[in-house]
């Protein structure tokens, strides 16, 4: 496993890092004892850093992480994300009160004196424009709650904008073979900038894999079933945003540049390695075979200038024009 500085955490983390949304809900039935497994697993191969929110279940995901990290004496960074508990969930909601009240209840269920990282949850774009949403973080820094702060974001303004204030420490932000936007800007921007930048969905919800086809059932309780057109949030955390049926067309394209030998989600995984921007990946995982296998993209050898050229066009020639303008 390799390791990378996280922006101004100064943290050295796992460059292949944890998503945990899959062991709080929404992907289907995930057990306590595969989803314990899954974290036992990362912690084993190295990784240093899980991504979790108060809402994953509710605090399942917060819990379940820190009844895992309460048996072993390995050091784990673990950034949780605020804001989405908020009914209805408005700019205005982002205040001191509020956020306080978030922490506290995310400190009790990661069993920690002080968060390591606090992310805002996909606020609403409003919430960039007022400061006092950020002064009401660096109070909260000031008391000894949290380490860091940073956002995590929908679209690439949202994450231009955030970096104006200096007390951002990190972005989260979609990037993958689907989604290519975030490196034109904001990429170099942020590593200006020295903010850390935690790339979620590398693998477009699992369709980066290679597995997923028209036959592919997913749960009622899987996002993949419900969310597919932004029923319940927003549109791009489902397989990225693009259209099922292109998708999985674009994802045939990508058999075929496919070195013998490697997977396509080490693939997939890889090529976002090779942007150094990036500080860490951090692909969700719902057994403990997903997440071994994951770890294995840290050792890959870069892409070649033709392989990239070919994820390049195949970007533009049939995924950008249902992507690029909206996030
Ligand atoms: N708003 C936000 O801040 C936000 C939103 C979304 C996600 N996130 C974070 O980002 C993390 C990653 O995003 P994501 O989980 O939505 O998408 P993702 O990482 O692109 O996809 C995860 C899915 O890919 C499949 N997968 C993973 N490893 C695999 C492997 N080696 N081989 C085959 N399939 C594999 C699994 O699908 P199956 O379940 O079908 O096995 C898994 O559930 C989340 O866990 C969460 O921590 C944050």
């Amino acid at each position: 496993m390799q390791y990378r500085k996280l922006g101004k955490t100064n943290f050295n983390v796992s460059e292949v890092s944890l998503g945990t949304w899959q062991i709080g809900a929404s992907w289907g039935n995930v057990s306590d004892q595969d989803a314990e497994r899954v974290v036992h697993a990362a912690i084993e191969k190295g990784i240093n850093f899980f991504d979790t929110a108060d809402v994953y279940g509710d605090g399942r995901s917060e819990r379940l992480i820190a009844k895992v990290l309460s048996e072993t004496s390995e050091q784990v960074f673990v950034a949780t994300k605020a804001g989405r508990r908020l009914q209805p969930h408005t700019a205005e909601g982002y205040n001191h009160e509020n956020l306080s009240a978030f922490v506290e209840r995310s400190l009790k269920n990661l069993r920690r004196e002080t968060l390591d990282l606090v992310q805002l949850h996909c606020p609403p774009v409003e919430a960039y424009y007022r400061p006092e949403v950020f002064a009401a973080l660096d109070e909260l820094k000031l008391a000894g709650k949290i380490r860091h702060y940073g956002v995590s974001v929908e679209k690439v303004e949202e994450a231009l904008k955030a970096i104006e204030y200096p007390g951002v420490a990190t972005v989260q932000i979609i990037f993958n073979i689907f989604r290519q936007r975030p490196k034109d800007l904001f990429f170099p921007l942020a590593q200006q900038r020295d903010v850390g930048i935690l790339v979620r969905l590398p693998l477009a919800s699992g369709l980066l894999s290679g597995k997923i086809s028209r036959q592919t059932s997913f749960a009622p309780d899987d996002h993949r079933s419900y969310n597919r057109n932004g029923e319940q949030f927003d549109r791009g955390e489902t397989f990225s945003g693009v259209d099922f049926d292109v998708a999985l067309e674009a994802v045939e394209e990508i058999r075929r540049v496919l070195p013998d030998g490697t997977t396509m989600a080490n693939f997939a995984l890889r090529w976002i390695l090779d942007h150094e921007a990036v500080s860490c990946v951090i692909p969700g995982a719902r057994n403990e075979q997903q997440v071994i296998q994951n770890v294995m993209a840290s050792a890959l050898p870069h892409l070649t200038a033709g392989q990239m050229g070919a994820l390049a066009k195949l970007y533009d020639t049939r995924i950008r024009s249902l992507v690029h303008q909206r996030w």
